[in-house]
């Protein structure tokens, strides 16, 4: 199975241009089925789930594939679709699958869909997307570790989630737009990859109001049609390669980003100490100053993104005095923690909380990758350990980082794949 080598102790420098947004086109290649014809997304990210969610709209009967022109282009023609059951093998390996619930039952009446399961970083349950699609009239039964939900024709309602769920509001988004009359959506994720599914929604003639705020008005129409769409760029990507710069003493810009998105995370690297400038197009960071600790709490947007927690706790191991790192959103996000122990950090954990005691150095060591934001935070330390980190199960990381080890080799790290 494939290696990451890293060799520690290069400062990263340079300019790089982050990929698409894998959540965004995750959800907007789910949106795709609402519309009869061919829906095309512009600066798709070439990664593993990216491809996994081809293969279930293919199940599903869509047409569906890259366009071999730019190699970032999706193509996806929902006008065959004529299987509504989402397999627990595809539903399996990657719990956005669930998207296609709303869409398919909205347009076509009934869906089955494959419970998600567990998952490496919590129990993830879908009970709110089932409250929502249900809210809306839905008929959902779970039976052999399917969902099935049927409709004669959704209606719009008001409905309030219990807690913030992203790809939850994406879904019941997703069926509002086709359900009769208008839908209130209450306690709605505000996260960017709503917004711009919303944004999607509304060139395929959905009516959309106030997505990004948590109370998001739906008025249904009668149907979608196909659009050509751009996804922006990676957030997530775009902190991690940031937080690369702040670990390696590093002076790094992004590109191809709105760094209005990035708000929380900047904000961390300037407080522990990095210099942060933002432009239209990306943000830069130099971090070649004294760094200290700092506290970070993750929470839904626009709070601190737990999908860069492992990322920032990785630059924290090293920084001048102690530092507290409260996960929020997900119930046992701390997988990376034992992995970084093994290169020398000094945390431990209690519940929730992971108090982390900057040392000198790490050590480079073999170390597995858990979970993908957690091999994120493992390279991270890579950069910086001594000698030589080797990162197995990166499988973890080709499911969100497109080229990550090229990208980073282009900044001035040391760092090969071995296959
Ligand atoms: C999305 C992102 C993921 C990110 C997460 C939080 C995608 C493909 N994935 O995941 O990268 O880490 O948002 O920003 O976009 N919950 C329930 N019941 C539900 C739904 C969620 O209890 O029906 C809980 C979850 O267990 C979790 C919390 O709500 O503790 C937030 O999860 P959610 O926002 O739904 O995450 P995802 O949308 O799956």
């Amino acid at each position: 199975m494939d290696q990451i080598v890293v060799r520690g102790g290069n400062r990263l420098v340079g300019e790089v241009a982050v990929s698409g947004s894998k959540n965004s086109t995750l959800a907007l290649m789910a949106s795709a089925l609402l519309a009869d014809g061919v829906s095309v997304l512009d600066n798709a990210p070439r990664l593993r789930d990216v491809d996994a969610m081809l293969e279930l709209l293919r199940a599903l009967g869509a047409k569906a594939d890259w366009n071999d022109e730019s190699g970032h282009t999706l193509s996806i023609d929902a006008s065959g679709v004529d299987n509504f059951e989402a397999p627990y093998d595809l539903v399996r390996k990657m719990r956005a699958s669930f998207m296609v619930l709303g869409p398919l039952v909205a347009r076509f009446g009934n869906a089955r869909v494959s419970e998600p399961g567990g998952c490496a970083i919590g129990v993830r349950p879908v009970d709110q997307h089932l409250k929502g699609l249900e809210a809306l009239g839905a008929k959902v039964q779970l039976q052999h570790g399917y969902v099935q939900a049927t409709s004669s024709g959704l209606e719009g309602a008001r409905l309030a989630f219990d807690l913030t769920t992203v790809n939850g509001t994406q879904n019941v988004l997703m069926a509002a737009t086709l359900a009769r009359g208008e839908t209130v959506i209450e306690n709605a994720a505000r996260e960017p990859e709503v917004v711009e599914l919303a944004t999607m929604l509304s060139k395929m003639g959905a009516e959309i109001h106030a997505a990004g705020s948590d109370r998001i008005v739906v008025r249904g129409v009668k149907e979608l049609r196909p659009v050509r769409h751009r996804v922006e760029g990676d957030r997530i990507e775009a902190g991690t390669l940031l937080a690369a710069a702040a670990i390696t003493r590093g002076d790094v810009r992004v590109t191809g980003i709105d760094p209005s998105l990035l708000e929380s995370t900047l904000e961390k690297l300037r407080e522990l100490g990095a210099e942060v400038e933002v432009d239209a197009d990306g943000a830069r960071v130099r971090a070649d100053g004294h760094q200290v600790g700092i506290r970070v709490v993750t929470a839904p947007f626009p709070g601190f993104p737990t999908d860069m927690q492992a990322q920032i706790m990785a630059v924290l191991t090293l920084v001048d005095g102690s530092s507290v790192v409260i996960e929020n959103v997900f119930e046992n996000r701390f997988m990376h923690v034992p992995e970084l122990q093994r290169l020398g950090a000094d945390i431990s954990l209690s519940g929730r909380s992971a108090h982390v005691r900057g040392v000198e150095k790490l050590m480079g060591a073999p170390v597995m990758a858990t979970d993908l934001r957690a091999s994120a935070g493992l390279l991270l330390a890579g950069l910086v350990a001594t000698g030589e980190t080797r990162v197995s199960r990166v499988y973890h990381i080709d499911r969100g980082y497109e080229n990550i080890e090229a990208k980073l080799r282009s900044l001035g790290a040391d760092i090969c794949r071995e296959v």
